[in-house]
Order: C-alpha cells, then structure tokens, then sequence
C-alpha cells in the first residue's frame, strides 16, 4: 500500500553511496582533459566557442549535410534521429541508419566513468557509467571518432579525411590558439576536435538546471496537483518505483542532486522495434552492456546481456523516441509500459513472446523482481490510467525553459 504523504526515498535496488557521488564529481566529463588542469577558466572558453561551432558544422559528413547537431538537435533538448520516424537516427547517407536511438547530450559532465560498486547488501556488483546506453566509451573526448568514422552515422573515410575538412573549413588558427592544436598532424587534429566537443558538451550552458522542477526544489515554483502526484508516485517505492533507478533528491535545493538516473544498468526488456530494418534478421539482438570490449573493466559477463544504462529523465518529454531502439514515440506508452509490463505482457510484446527484443536464453535476466514489474498477468496493474497521466504531468516538469515549445501536451486516456 503506498504510505500517506510523500514516502520516503528507501535506496531499494542501490545504495546511492558516497562512492557513486564521489565518482560523479570525479566524472570522465567533469575530470579536466589532460594539460588543462589548473587552466584558468578564460582560457577554455575559445575552446567552447570552437566546440560549439564544429557541433553544429554540417561539412564534417561524407557526403556534407550532416553535423552532431542534426541528430542532438537542439531543439530537442539535443536528442533527435536527424528526421527518421522509425525510432533510431537517419545517418548521412539514404537508408543509412544508426543502430540505437538518439540520447539529449545535455548534462553529460556528469555521467561517471564506467566501474562497478558493491552494494553492501547485494550478491554481486552492479555496473555504473560510461557513455553510450552500453557504456562503452569513458571519455567525449574520445568517442567523438565513432559518430565522424561510423558509416551509419556521418562516414567518414579516416582522420585524414576529417583533418582535410577543418582545414578546408578555416579552422587552422583557431585550433591553434584555443587548444594550441596543428591540423597537419591527422590523429593529432581529430584527438583536439574530440577535446574541443567535450569542452562545449560539458560547459555550464548544456546543463542548465532550468526546468520547472529545478525551480520546486529551489523553492521557486509550486507544482499543480497532477504533478505533485506524479512525484509522489515517481518516488513511491510502492508504486511507480521509478526513484529506484531514476534517481532525484527532492530535498535537497541543488539540482545537481536530482540526475534522475544513477548511471546503473537494468534489463527493462523494451519491447522489439519492428520498424528496424535490422530486426528484419530475426536472430539480430542488441545485447547492450555485455557487448561492450573494453579489456581493463570488462563487461562481457552474459550476465550483463539486455542492460542498458538508465538515461537521464531531464527533458525526456521532447524526445521523440524512446529507449535504447526508439521502440516507443509517446512517453505514455512508455510509463504505461513500465505500470502494465507485468499484468498485460501481450499489449506490449505484439509478437506474443514476453521480452522479445532479448534472446531466449537470457530472458531469464529480464528484471522481474522490482516494483512495477513484479506482478503476474490478470493481476491489477501497478498504476492506473489517472496515475500513469500523473507520472506524465510530472516527467513534464524536467523540461528546460528552452525546450517548452518543443514539449507536445500529452492526450490524456
Ligand atoms: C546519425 C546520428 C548521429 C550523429 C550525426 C551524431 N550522433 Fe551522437 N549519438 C547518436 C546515437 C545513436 C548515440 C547512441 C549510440 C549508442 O549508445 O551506441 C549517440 C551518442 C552520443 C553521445 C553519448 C551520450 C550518452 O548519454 O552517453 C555523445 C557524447 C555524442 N553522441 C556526441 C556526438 C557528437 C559530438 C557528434 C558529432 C561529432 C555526434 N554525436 C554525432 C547519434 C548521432
Ligand atoms: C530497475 C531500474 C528502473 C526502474 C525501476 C525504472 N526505470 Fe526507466 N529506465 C531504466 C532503464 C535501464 C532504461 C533504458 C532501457 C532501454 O533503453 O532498454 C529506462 C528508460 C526509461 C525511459 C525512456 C527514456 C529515454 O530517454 O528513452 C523513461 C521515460 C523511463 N525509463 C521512465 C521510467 C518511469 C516513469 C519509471 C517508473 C514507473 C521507471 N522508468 C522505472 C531503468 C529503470
């Protein structure tokens, strides 16, 4: 039964510990790029200024037309699929698509490098961080080669290529002065290209802190009764659960403690994306975490197979499309999803196979056991029609100032 009034935030599945906040601080984002530490902060500004304008530059495809910004459209709050309807992201070239939807690139300074943490109650570690819905890169810096190299995406040929192209588009001198770079050296060009990305991608302006919610816990703004409900049960261990892993402090009037996420890493079994041209291949499945190579913490334990990293709810209601494959395009359907999973399976998976988008031999690592998921079928679902809206009302609220026009008003059932 849920208790009356606000519940308080029990940590269910895990304890957000120190370490996780000493870790965030520490974040691949927030940790400044090699050679910059103790920088003064005007020096970094040219940096972000260059790393804005290269976001946005639409040469740096083959063919042009395409730039980071066509995908994390800032319109969107930064997500976006470059126009495609079908839940993942158009890529430069026609027919051309990348594998997985795409996430806002808002708040990212605070996304943790990946690592695992034991809970002091649990069987094993969880994973936590890392960027991309599998965690596969720690750094922006870094991982801006597989956006600008991937075929699917912005296909280019080699750094060589792309080295051609910033100095064909006149960017020589201001490589030079804002991160002391040359463009001859190809490796050398795309590595500074990275720093000056992860420069505009972690500056203050792309996390603002501006949505109605950060204004209620700054005591700046009151929330209407559906949204004040919607809270209540976002963070209801009883009912939505959804604190569990989309982590907030209401308490606390610093935004920056109210991520709604952990980083963590579940197996919510988002139902398959049909409209993939790649579930045309019945035995093609994105395995998430256990796909991820990396050799020093590795991740490729079967165990982990069908997790995904936890997003960040912050601006969720602009996006439009949702989960690792974009398998839903109204944040309702995902919120009733999530409250009638358990009790009405077969709304959800239209193929009539529970979990159809994770193989049959790891379906058994779909999460069962927490609330909302933990009912069977013809069991009352976990939250009803005015409960699910409410949720809606409040996920509405974490829309920055900026991103309200893009915010479709959601039908109400
Ligand atoms: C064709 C669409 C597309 C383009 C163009 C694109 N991205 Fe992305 N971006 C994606 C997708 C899809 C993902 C998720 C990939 C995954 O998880 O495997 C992503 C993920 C990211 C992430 C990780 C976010 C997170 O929450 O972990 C960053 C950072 C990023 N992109 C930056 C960039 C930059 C910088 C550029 C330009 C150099 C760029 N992207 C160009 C589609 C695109
Ligand atoms: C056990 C952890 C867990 C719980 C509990 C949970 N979520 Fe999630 N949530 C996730 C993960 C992991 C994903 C990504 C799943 C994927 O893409 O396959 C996700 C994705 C989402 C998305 C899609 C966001 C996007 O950018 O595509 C929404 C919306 C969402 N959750 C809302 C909720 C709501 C509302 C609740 C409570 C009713 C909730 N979640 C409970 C872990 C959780």
């Amino acid at each position: 039964m849920p208790e009356a009034g606000v519940p308080a935030l029990r940590p269910i599945r895990r304890a957000l510990s120190g370490a996780l906040f000493a870790s965030i601080a520490i974040g691949a984002g927030a940790a400044p790029a090699a050679g910059e530490a103790g920088a003064p902060p005007a020096a970094e500004r040219p940096a972000v200024a260059l790393g804005r304008r290269l976001f946005f530059d639409r040469a740096l495809s083959e063919p042009a037309g395409t730039s980071c910004a066509s995908c994390h459209d800032p319109a969107r709050a930064f997500s976006g699929n470059n126009g495609a309807a079908i839940g993942v992201a158009r890529g430069s070239r026609p027919g051309h698509f990348a594998r997985r939807n795409t996430p806002s690139v808002l708040y990212l300074k605070y996304v943790p490098r990946f690592h695992y943490y034991q809970e002091e109650d649990a069987p094993l570690p969880s994973a936590f961080g890392g960027f991309f819905w599998d965690g596969r890169a720690d750094s922006i810096a870094a991982l801006v080669r597989q956006p600008l190299l991937n075929p699917d995406e912005m296909n280019n040929r080699d750094a060589r290529q792309i080295a051609g192209k910033l100095r064909a588009g006149g960017y020589a001198a201001d490589f030079q002065s804002a991160l002391g770079a040359s463009l001859d050296d190809p490796d050398a060009a795309l590595a500074a290209l990275g720093r000056a990305l992860e420069a505009y991608l972690t500056s203050p302006a792309m996390a603002p802190f501006a949505s109605k919610y950060d204004a209620y816990v700054r005591g700046r703004a009151v929330l209407a009764p559906d949204e004040a409900l919607g809270l209540k049960l976002f963070r209801d261990p009883d009912k939505g659960n959804c604190a569990s892993c989309h982590h907030l402090t209401v308490s606390s009037p610093t935004p920056e403690r109210s991520m709604f996420t952990d980083y963590g890493y579940d197996a919510v079994a988002a139902p398959r994306n049909r409209k993939l041209p790649a579930t045309r291949r019945a035995d093609a499945f994105d395995l998430g975490l256990c796909e991820r190579t990396d050799k020093q913490v590795p991740s490729r334990d079967e165990k982990w197979c069908a997790s995904f990293r936890t997003p960040s709810l912050r601006n969720v209601a602009v996006r439009p499309a949702f989960m690792h494959n974009g398998t839903f395009n109204d944040l309702r359907d995902v919120v009733a999803f999530y409250g009638t999973r358990a009790t009405d399976p077969f709304r959800w998976y239209k193929s009539r196979v529970k979990f159809d988008d994770v193989p049959a031999k790891w379906r058994g690592q779909v999460n069962v056991n927490a609330i909302p998921y933990n009912r069977r079928a013809g069991d009352t679902p976990a939250l009803d029609d005015r409960e699910i809206d409410a949720i809606v009302a409040f996920l509405r609220t974490l829309t920055d100032a900026a991103y309200l026009a893009a915010a479709p008003v959601p039908a109400r059932h």
